[in-house]
């Protein structure tokens, strides 16, 4: 937080502090989906209708127009996130029950943070007479994979290409982890009016790690009424239409598309034959993999290499591999195996 914007947060919340009446108010972080009123949460329309303000950028009080008729809106633009959270924290202390409404989840780069940075800064805990409730929504990462198939049945990551607030270097370090550790990536806030190059920046990182093939979809304004998905591939990707309300899904090395759908596959087919249901050699159901955590430090141990190559090899620190070839070799008897039975069916299971 700069200091410009420190100041003029002090001086609303000693304000705010100075005619604090002694009924309690409410704020209710709540995250409305991705803007139809069938993928908003029974919880989300219950706690707008209990609100008697309303506070939120103006596409987002758009998007709930049906479920606020009578009670006070107060309208933000896009950069007036601290404004809204001032605003709702004011209210508050008049006795007000304020809904801040985000698009989304409230918490994924939306108003939760910056509202209880605010609340912090003039003093609030949780203690405080003002209550907060979050209100979980679907954010699009969910909403967007749901309209393409299944991208993210595998590890999966969020990152925003928005520059205004994070530091190139920042954004650039974290799409280069995620592409080189193969993660499928989430790409939120692609690109605006302003904001052209940071995608075409994010393709090269990602080419630097990926098959130029990999496939990505692009979804704009998912279930909203101008909705539109593509589907195209790492390469292509800067060719396609991407606004401000698109989100960029980029598979990783095992994601496929067939039939229109994008998968990425959950690991069965390392250890089954997904025909007949059969465990591949070497390999037992309900237990890890033959290249698991167990298998592999045996591997290490018995291969005759430095932490140092063993490092080089498995692009890991080779202060954590020295480490793990010092530890105490695990219990692997099958009494052992036994008593974690029920624990690794259950971590194993969907
Ligand atoms: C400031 S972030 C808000 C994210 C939101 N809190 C969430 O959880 O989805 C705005 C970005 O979210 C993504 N987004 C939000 N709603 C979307 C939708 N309906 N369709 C596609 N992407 C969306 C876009 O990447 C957009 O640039």
């Amino acid at each position: 937080m700069n200091d410009a914007m420190h100041t003029t947060m002090s001086a609303a919340m000693n304000s705010a502090n100075n005619d604090a009446s002694k009924k309690p108010g409410k704020i209710m972080l709540v995250g409305i989906g991705p803007g139809s009123n069938e993928h908003m949460t029974a919880r989300a329309r219950a706690a707008i209708a209990e609100a008697d303000t309303i506070i939120g950028y103006v596409t987002y009080i758009r998007l709930v127009t049906d479920l606020i008729e009578g009670k006070e809106i107060i309208k933000k633009s896009m950069t007036e996130e601290l404004d809204r959270a001032i605003e709702a924290y004011e209210r508050a202390k008049q006795g007000k029950k304020v809904a801040l409404v985000s698009s989304g989840d409230a918490g994924v780069y939306g108003m939760a943070g910056p509202t209880f940075e605010v609340l912090f800064q003039a003093g609030w805990t949780p203690d405080s007479d003002i209550e907060v409730e979050i209100v979980p929504g679907a954010s699009a990462l969910n909403t967007c994979a749901a309209l393409v198939g299944a991208p993210l049945t595998h590890d999966f990551c969020a990152i925003s290409l928005s520059d205004l607030l994070t530091p190139w270097p920042v954004i650039a370090r974290r799409l280069n982890a995620a592409a080189d550790a193969d993660f499928v990536v989430a790409l939120y806030n692609p690109k605006s009016g302003r904001r052209t190059r940071q995608i075409q920046e994010a393709r090269r990182l990602f080419l630097a790690h990926r098959r130029p093939d990999t496939p990505v979809a692009i979804v704009k304004s998912a279930y909203r009424p101008k909705q539109r998905i593509e589907f195209t591939t790492l390469d292509k990707m800067t060719e396609c239409d991407i606004g401000m309300l698109s989100t960029v899904l980029i598979g990783n090395s095992s994601t496929f598309v067939r039939d229109g759908l994008m998968v990425t596959p959950r690991g069965y087919a390392s250890k089954y034959d997904v025909e007949n249901g059969g465990t591949h050699a070497g390999e037992q159901a309900g237990r890890s993999l033959s290249t698991g955590l167990n298998g592999w430090l045996e591997t290490i141990r018995s291969s005759g290499k430095t932490a140092g190559e063993l490092a080089v090899q498995y692009g890991l620190p080779a202060s954590y591999i020295a480490a793990t070839l010092a530890a105490e070799i695990l219990d692997e008897t099958p009494e052992a195996d036994q008593e974690n039975d029920s624990e690794n069916a259950a971590g194993a299971s969907a």
